[in-house]
């Protein structure tokens, strides 16, 4: 079986493969569920009866745990799965470990892994199992894309158009972001405008020159001007674990040139929302008062995680996606 042969609707392996129509579906169902959240008891029977494996072979605070709390909201049996705790650390390969997860029958697998492709490779290959993809690399991070536009949809409820037409600036490590990737795609499939700021050094020709999304994008390399006059500023992490601080001359420079603070928010994007989805550094992307002013989301995204965490554990897991989820 190779990628072609993958029926994308059976998985999330990436935004990439969504229509506009699946988008806002999952958002729809992501809102009912950010209701359920809210109540005293927070657990309906959607997945009663499913199995859901949360396999990690990948650092992770937000993803892991919001997918685990959702899948005991919607009543579904959750395994949880890391690297060190499991024969992975022994040697066990990324397939052998997949395989012998599936032959214990389990409905979804959500997988983050190092190497970009990981999700759609065990897609290819299980045959009875939703692949999910928590973080691949620096390739996709879908559910952290479709909760970023929850969040947004949530505070942009009575705006006339809703989260279309909005100008997004993506500031920071764009080369190895798997958000920025996601969330571009997010963006551009509702027809908004998207810019990308920072460092030559961190905004890879391929996104811009070779124009791979079928979209212009916009990019800047000074602060200042990238945001000026948007309604969402999205700031990246500066991921050291995968090199970046080869690409810039000390992350002491990199924050004088480009960590967001509410005085230059205030000058250039008075209206921005603020966004970044963790874990942050403060004062280096974003300053710590900015981080904690009520311009930021950031807080509310993790909210929305377990929601749309629900809203695809519910889909993937559930043949129609069309089951009560009362
Ligand atoms: N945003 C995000 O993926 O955070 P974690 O690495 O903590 O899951």
């Amino acid at each position: 079986m190779t990628n072609t042969d993958i029926d994308y609707s059976r998985h999330l392996l990436g935004i990439e493969h969504l229509s506009r129509e699946e988008l806002y579906n999952y958002l729809d169902n992501a809102t009912h569920f950010l209701e359920v959240s809210e109540r005293d008891l927070k657990k309906v029977p959607a997945l009663r009866g499913k199995t859901v494996v949360n396999l990690f072979l990948e650092p992770s605070t937000r993803t892991r745990t919001s997918f685990e709390i959702a899948g005991k909201r919607l009543s579904a049996d959750t395994i949880n799965m890391t690297a060190s705790g499991s024969s992975v650390s022994k040697g066990e390969t990324l397939l052998d470990t997949a395989r012998t997860i599936a032959a214990m029958n389990p409905d979804v697998l959500v997988i983050r892994h190092r190497a970009s492709g990981a999700a759609h490779f065990l897609a290819s290959r299980l045959e009875n199992t939703a692949v999910i993809n928590a973080g691949d690399g620096m390739h996709e991070h879908p559910t952290q894309a479709l909760l970023d536009l929850l969040t947004l949809r949530q505070h942009f409820k009575d705006r006339s158009g809703g989260i279309e037409g909005l100008r997004v600036a993506i500031v920071g490590d764009i080369r190895h972001s798997r958000v920025a990737r996601s969330n571009i795609m997010a963006h551009l499939l509702l027809g908004n405008k998207v810019r990308l700021v920072g460092p030559s050094t961190l905004i890879p020709d391929l996104l811009v020159k070779e124009n791979c999304f079928g979209e212009p994008l916009q990019v800047f390399y000074r602060l200042e001007e990238g945001i000026e006059g948007c309604d969402v500023i999205m700031l990246l992490r500066m991921q050291l674990e995968r090199s970046a601080g080869g690409f810039i001359p000390s992350l002491e420079e990199y924050a004088r040139e480009y960590c967001l603070t509410s005085k230059i928010v205030e000058r250039y994007a008075g209206d921005a929302v603020v966004m970044h989805p963790g874990p942050i550094n403060r004062g280096i992307e974003i300053s710590g008062e900015l981080a904690d002013s009520p311009r930021s989301l950031i807080e509310k995204q993790v909210t929305s995680g377990v929601a749309v965490r629900m809203a695809v554990l519910f889909k993937l897991a559930t043949a129609s996606g069309e089951e009560k989820r009362e």
